[in-house]
């Protein structure tokens, strides 16, 4: 859901103030350390309740005050937001909410920076996450789903640490392969899914680089999950943890056999990350009514011309509400909007400008 104005107090080092945003394309320029990245930021916490910078919101608060407050207007509602040392409190239009997944919900945010391309050769749990942003908005039942696999993975590990109740443990097993097998179905589908539309519609982008994406459960193929955890269980006892199942799932990214993140130059890296980015920003704006936004923190500096070129025409023909950070005055190479806001920042100071 696109949004129209933020106000910010107290937020990182960037001055109190007031900002009406571009629908589609909003350019944010300064110096080092100027606050570009702050501003993004605040976008991304209005947006989610949580920073991609730090899981600490509490460093989000300007030094010397002693909370930070962010409101917003999107197309259809208005978000209020306020974090001081000791709690974080979310409203929309008016209302209290309580759990932060009402607020993700109904407005999608994603972010693309230097940090993005561990997407690539990062832990499983970079790749996980990232597919899973995508299931949280494209199927309506994936969150209860996980958050029953969550809960039944917390109580299973917890007997397994504390050997307490390990009678119970037949039932806890149960209870995790239900959720997990419509989980994992759904990550299969909408891996497959990954895999066609960079097929058919990034190969420019990944220069020609066969890629194939293939989901890979966290459990031998020849097992199913209760078999598994019944094979596993005094290994598990003795770890004190669960050792398969969904939270052990990856996304396997391989050209010719190989996996991407060993074969690959950086740059072409950088291109399969791009592509996927992509892909799946694609799915969640096919199937949200309102637009995603996508903040891009520092692009120009990861990817070449041609590159950039073909990253902006894609974005273009989405619903997509862009906010991109870059030193420079102009907009980026390949920017094919007329029109675009540009917001100019010195030591935390915000100033606007129309571009057309
Ligand atoms: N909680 C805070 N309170 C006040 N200032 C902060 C806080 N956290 C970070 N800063 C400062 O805010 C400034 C802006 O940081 P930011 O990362 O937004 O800059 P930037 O414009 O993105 O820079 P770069 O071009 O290097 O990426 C930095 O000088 C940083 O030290
Ligand atoms: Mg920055």
């Amino acid at each position: 859901m696109a949004i129209s104005q933020l106000s910010l107090t107290d937020f990182r080092n960037l001055k109190s103030t007031t900002l009406e945003f571009d629908r589609h394309l909003n350019l944010v320029t300064g110096d080092n350390g100027s606050g570009k990245t702050s501003l993004l930021e605040a976008v991304h916490v209005l947006c989610q309740g949580q920073s991609f910078r730090t899981p600490h919101l509490k460093e989000c608060i300007r030094h010397d005050a002693s909370g930070f407050l962010l409101f917003g207007r999107f197309e259809k509602f208005k978000v209020g937001l306020a974090r001081n040392d000791k709690k974080l409190e979310i409203r929309v239009d008016g209302r209290v909410i309580h759990r932060r997944s009402d607020l993700v919900r109904k407005s999608p945010v994603n972010v693309v920076n230097a940090d993005s391309f561990v997407l690539i050769d990062g832990a499983p749990a970079r790749r996980r996450a990232f597919l899973d942003w995508c299931l949280f908005h494209v199927e309506p039942s994936y969150a209860n789903d996980w958050r029953r696999y969550q809960h039944s993975l917390k109580q299973r590990n917890r007997m397994l640490k504390t050997r307490q109740d390990l009678k119970l443990l037949d039932y806890w097993d149960q209870d995790l392969v239900e959720s997990s097998a419509r989980l994992g179905e759904m990550r299969r589908h909408y891996t497959t899914r990954l895999h066609d539309i960079v097929q058919e519609h990034y190969l420019e982008l990944l220069t020609e680089i066969p890629l194939a994406i293939e989901y890979q459960q966290g459990w031998p193929e020849q097992d199913t999950l209760l078999q598994c955890l019944a094979k596993n269980r005094e290994r598990d006892i003795r770890s004190g943890y669960t050792g398969v199942g969904i939270h052990r799932d990856d996304i396997l990214l391989t050209t010719r056999g190989k996996k991407v993140g060993e074969v690959l130059s950086r740059g072409q890296s950088k291109r399969v990350c791009l592509a996927l980015f992509m892909a799946v920003l694609r799915m969640v704006d096919d199937a949200c009514g309102s637009a995603v936004v996508l903040l891009i923190d520092d692009l120009q500096s990861e990817l070449d011309n041609r590159g950039q070129k073909l990253v902006y025409g894609e974005l273009a023909e989405m619903k997509i509400q862009l906010f991109i950070s870059n030193i420079d005055d102009s907009a980026p190479t390949g920017i094919p909007a007329k029109e675009y806001k540009l917001f100019h920042v010195e030591h935390g100071i915000i100033k606007p400008r129309n571009f057309s």
